[in-house]
């Protein structure tokens, strides 16, 4: 017998993760940490390294620019006990460009504490996981899931795209939270929650995007509320951003006879904490950073002979940045920097903000 649609009942959580799961087995995408579910189906859990790790990374990230770095980084440390015997610098530069600098320094002080305090074996539960840095609700979740098969809801963005339109959930993020998370804890499959988990992620990135999502593919759209309504894009709501205050400063290149940059380590705290830098001037949230070649540093006792490059913009989370960026050649600087000739300089802790810099100065 078929049952006229207006008469359907309402999917329940087994249509939801079945038809989801149903979706993933032929469509998961590949991954350098992901089991896929042909194998995650016969009982084979993803590395809980290889899972904290690409996690960490995925945070603020597009999978595709992570990817890179998660095999640069298992090919230097394969284990956390590698991890937990690096240095920290190197970590650092292994971690430049990827932003969110604060991440890499957890990442290694966590390392050392689960092989310090956990015998190398990274908790299985969400509590316990919660204590160790750098570790916040979503990635403990998705440990706990992915690594471990514990049946706990993981939402990151994608997820809460996906629950606010398939419920037309009007409460803003982040006050919406809860409510998500409960939605998603009822909807999970107990058996598969590590599949769940990643086919959510994957329904959000690839079918229901933020703009245009393309819902006739969608294997849970029947029961969509939005896609019934036809009001997806307005979901998740969220409250208007305030706008980011503007920051100016200069940025300044001394380059040696042999081309080679002048370099320095920024303070271990703060912004940038520990990452490499060429001189600056303080970043001024006035607007009125010192620029010009008065800003220029002390120990480079040629005041007179800068040349004015392209000036760079860059967005960090908290500020828009402008810098003037001027360049000048020198071999005599006194001070405890280091010279990084120009096939060295991608090695560096350099981040995004001083290769712009950088570049801008070479180019000129
Ligand atoms: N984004 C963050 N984590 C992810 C994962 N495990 N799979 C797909 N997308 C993700």
């Amino acid at each position: 017998m078929t049952i006229p649609s207006a008469n359907k009942p309402k999917a329940s959580r087994d249509d939801f993760s079945a038809n989801l799961l149903n979706w993933y087995d032929a469509n998961a995408r590949q991954m350098p940490w992901r089991i896929m579910p042909a194998d995650s189906k016969k009982g084979i859990f993803q590395d809980p390294y290889l899972t904290w790790l690409s996690e960490v990374m995925l945070q603020q990230t597009q999978v595709t620019t992570v990817k890179d770095y998660f095999l640069k980084f298992i090919t230097n440390w394969p284990t956390v006990h590698d991890l937990a015997n690096a240095n920290e610098e190197d970590v650092l530069k292994a971690w430049a460009g990827l932003g969110y600098y604060s991440r890499a320094r957890n990442l290694k002080k966590c390392a050392n504490l689960v092989v310090e305090e956990h015998n190398g074996k990274f908790p299985q539960s969400v509590d316990t996981l919660l204590k160790l840095p750098g570790i916040g609700d979503y990635t403990a979740s998705a440990i706990s899931s992915i690594a471990y098969g514990k049946a706990v809801p993981v939402v990151d963005g994608n997820v809460e795209r996906v629950i606010t339109r398939f419920k037309r959930i009007k409460t803003p993020i982040p006050e919406a939270k809860p409510q998500i998370r409960k939605i998603t804890n009822g909807l999970l499959d107990k058996n598969r929650a590590g599949d769940f988990a990643q086919a959510m992620m994957d329904l959000g990135a690839t079918i229901c995007t933020p703009k245009k999502p393309d819902c006739p593919l969608c294997p849970v759209g029947e029961n969509c509320q939005a896609n019934a309504k036809g009001d997806m894009e307005i979901y998740p709501v969220k409250l208007p951003k305030k706008a980011k205050p503007r920051r100016k400063g200069a940025a300044f290149v001394i380059v040696n006879s042999t081309g080679a940059v002048y370099l320095q380590k920024r303070k271990d705290s703060g912004l940038l904490a520990g990452m490499s830098e060429v001189p600056t001037s303080e970043w001024n949230s006035n607007e009125d950073g010192a620029t010009g070649i008065e800003a220029a540093p002390l120990f480079c006792d040629i005041k007179n002979k800068w040349q004015a490059c392209k000036p760079i913009k860059h967005i960090f989370t908290h500020f828009h940045l402008e810098l003037e960026v001027w360049t000048t050649k020198s071999d005599n600087i006194k001070s405890n920097g280091w010279w990084s000739a120009p096939e060295k300089i991608g090695n560096e802790a350099l981040p995004t903000v001083f290769t712009k810099v950088i570049k801008s100065a070479l180019e000129t």
